[in-house]
């Protein structure tokens, strides 16, 4: 009996050193210490073994038995050792592997722009107010000074929805209106409007039906000429630059009295004179002018108590002129190759 336990061991012990895979420890285990096992068939015979013998065979089977369980979890200790690894191998990540582009979406071009002004006007307290793009004929147009018949429409070309009553607004100004008429005369106000604008224009570069503008508006007591071109100032050169000028020529809009067209040095030549500034050295970025009495007496502000100054920029034009874009219909395209020439443009 001894010999055969002893055999039992040796087998068993040998069969672990050289399996290789858990399956083969499984057979082993199952072929020695499962329920037809050789150690169980040895312990149910037990009781044919003489009385003297028994407890010295049974020590010994009890022995053999943990000598081959212990080697069985070591090996198995092995195997989930050699499994980890290889899963560890397997899922090693390469840090210098280049990375997969994750696309992800932009603010377009304009909004961007917008935003930006938006953010200068507001450090400077101004509100950023929003209007109708379906408006009535008498904010867009008469109580602007541009009385119905008046020659000054004309260069609005204008989508008239209703008879002459409602149309798409052919500028931003009417919110200047609004803004007034809802401040009730006897307040102070820093407003501006970025939105859409809609007028008859053929499609071409420089031209197109839908287009942006940012109007602006500022009324109080006490404000001349000057106060506007120290905002265009800082305006233009928080978007182009420390060493921008600025210039005002005398120009002609019918809601307000002095008129001016703003300009700003040409930021590619310097003032040199190229092909951007047509060799003047100046680039014209917005309309502006001190508002027209007849405009603040129609919005319920006494002209002789209040004063204020407006403009309006066209959106397109400024981020044309700060993007190199060279035709405004890119800006509606939905090509998104166009778009994220714009997103690199941004850097
Ligand atoms: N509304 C004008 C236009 O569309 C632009 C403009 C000029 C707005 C002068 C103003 C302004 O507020 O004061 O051509």
């Amino acid at each position: 009996m001894k010999e055969r336990l002893l055999e039992i061991k040796q087998k068993a012990l040998e069969q672990l050193q050289n399996v290789a895979t858990s399956q083969g420890l499984n057979e082993i285990r199952v072929s020695v210490l499962g329920k037809q096992g050789q150690l169980t068939s040895i312990l149910r015979g037990m009781r044919d073994i003489p009385a003297e013998e028994r407890a010295t065979v049974g020590a010994l089977v009890n022995e053999v038995r943990n000598v081959i369980e212990n080697a069985i979890k070591e090996k198995e200790e092995y195997f989930a050792q050699k499994a980890l690894e290889a899963k560890l191998a397997n899922e090693q990540v390469d840090v210098t592997l280049p990375a997969t582009e994750i696309r992800t979406g932009a603010p377009s071009i304009l909004e961007h722009i917008v935003e930006e002004i938006e953010e200068v006007f507001m450090s400077m307290g101004y509100d950023v107010v929003d209007g109708p793009e379906i408006e009535e004929d008498k904010y867009n147009f008469e109580l602007l000074n541009i009385p119905k018949g008046h020659p000054a429409r004309d260069a609005q070309d204008t989508f008239y929805i209703e008879d002459e009553k409602v149309l798409l607004r052919s500028q931003t100004s009417p919110v200047q209106v609004r803004t007034m008429l809802a401040a009730g005369g006897d307040k102070p106000i820093r407003m501006i409007c970025p939105g859409k604008t809609y007028r008859r224009d053929a499609d071409d570069a420089t031209h197109s039906h839908q287009f942006m503008q940012i109007e602006g508006l500022l009324v109080d007591k006490n404000i001349s000429l000057s106060n506007l071109k120290g905002t265009f100032d800082v305006i233009a050169k928080r978007l182009f630059g420390e060493g921008c000028e600025t210039r005002f020529r005398p120009s002609y809009y019918q809601f307000t009295e002095p008129s001016v067209e703003t300009d700003i040095s040409c930021f590619v030549c310097k003032g040199k004179g190229c092909s951007l500034c047509k060799n003047s050295g100046w680039i014209t970025v917005s309309g502006a002018g001190m508002v027209h009495p007849n405009v603040l007496r129609n919005c319920g502000y006494d002209p002789d108590v209040w004063t204020g100054f407006a403009f309006g920029f066209g959106a397109e034009r400024l981020a044309m002129l700060k993007y190199g874009i060279s035709d405004i219909r890119k800006f509606y395209l939905t090509d998104l190759r166009e778009t994220n020439v714009f997103d690199r443009r941004e850097g």
